[in-house]
């Protein structure tokens, strides 16, 4: 890429770098209609016709084709439903990309980003990859969290008009897979926590307590859950270190098994919990009971119980 700033790529100096979007979907919609907001240029393209009247009538210009839609914008962003889509729709222009900042917004596996940024490269296109951390209507917004990886020098040229899709977006490494990482990290803590928390709903209404009574509680605990104590769960995974004098697993054993108990007495399932049981169960069965709770990131990295000898 040339040394042109992000707004001087457009068909003058001044103005904002032309954008095309392929996949007019919820996030798609969402993203176009944000650059035509921020007075980009914006190019829509879609497989299915119908989708692009809103934006047009925002100033958008509707693609007769997949090559004109590429050809109109030095930076092109796909998002769909999935990798497998998006491939159908970047390969037969795979040529076309060359010398255009390629920006895949659909969510997947590290192991599909990384293929596409592989293809990518045989081809000489630059090529990022983002995990959009928000849903339709947060995007362009100064919080936003947008997580990208592949080219560096891609992410710094193109910075404000990134920005202007997420104003936290930020560049994680040059590995795509490290944002595809990071957002199913995330998610599985999102989910994970909110199944947490319905159960825990559950259980206190059980005894005809209102939900209501029980957020301040449940807003304090998360609280401490979260700080400080993830920086030193964080520390003891790095340092592989896991002795504590403060809670052990067999400590945290013995709640789990009063939390399954009366969850039953209650008539509230406890699928959640078992898996979760069965990992503490085993630290004890191997002889790590004395460990923090930290330590069972040892089972996780570990999934499967040892074979019987
Ligand atoms: N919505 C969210 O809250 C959210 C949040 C974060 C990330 N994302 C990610 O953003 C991506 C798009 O989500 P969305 O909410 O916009 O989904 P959506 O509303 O269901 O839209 C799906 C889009 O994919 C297109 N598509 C599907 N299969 C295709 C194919 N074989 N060839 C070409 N186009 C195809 C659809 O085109 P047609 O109109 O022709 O069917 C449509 O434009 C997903 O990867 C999603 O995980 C979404």
């Amino acid at each position: 890429m040339d040394g042109d700033t992000n707004e001087s790529r457009g068909s003058g100096r001044g103005e904002r770098t032309p954008v095309t979007v392929l996949g007019l979907g919820l996030m798609g919609s969402a993203l176009a209609r944000t650059l035509l907001a921020k007075q980009h240029p914006t190019t829509v393209w879609n497989r299915s016709s119908g989708r692009a009247g809103e934006l047009v009538s925002r100033g958008a210009v509707e693609a007769s084709s997949l090559a004109e839609a590429v050809a109109l914008s030095p930076v092109v962003i796909v998002c769909v439903s999935g990798y497998e889509a998006m491939r159908q729709i970047v390969e037969p222009v795979g040529e076309r990309l060359s010398g255009h900042l390629l920006v895949n917004l659909t969510s997947g596996t590290p192991t599909e980003a990384r293929a596409v940024a592989a293809w990518a490269a045989e081809l000489g296109v630059d090529y990022l990859d983002g995990a959009i951390m928000a849903t339709p209507p947060l995007i362009g917004g100064p919080e936003t969290l947008i997580l990208y990886g592949g080219s560096q020098g891609a992410f710094e040229e193109h910075a404000p008009t990134l920005m202007t899709l997420g104003g936290q977006s930020t560049f994680l490494a040059e590995d795509v897979g490290v944002p595809l990482f990071y957002d199913l990290a995330l998610l599985g803590m999102l989910w994970t926590t909110t199944a947490g928390y319905l159960h825990a709903l559950a259980l206190v209404s059980s005894a005809g307590v209102e939900p209501a009574e029980f957020v301040p509680f449940a807003t304090a605990w998360f609280e401490h859950v979260l700080s400080p104590d993830l920086g030193d769960t964080a520390a003891e995974v790095a340092a592989g270190e896991f002795a504590t004098e403060v809670s052990s697993i067999e400590v945290n054993k013995a709640a789990m098994d009063h939390l399954i108990a009366a969850s039953r007495t209650a008539g509230i399932a406890t699928e959640l919990f078992e898996p979760i049981k069965a990992l503490l169960d085993r630290q004890v069965d191997e002889g790590r009971g004395a460990g923090s709770l930290a330590s069972l990131i040892e089972l996780l990295r570990r999934p499967e119980p040892p074979a019987a000898q």
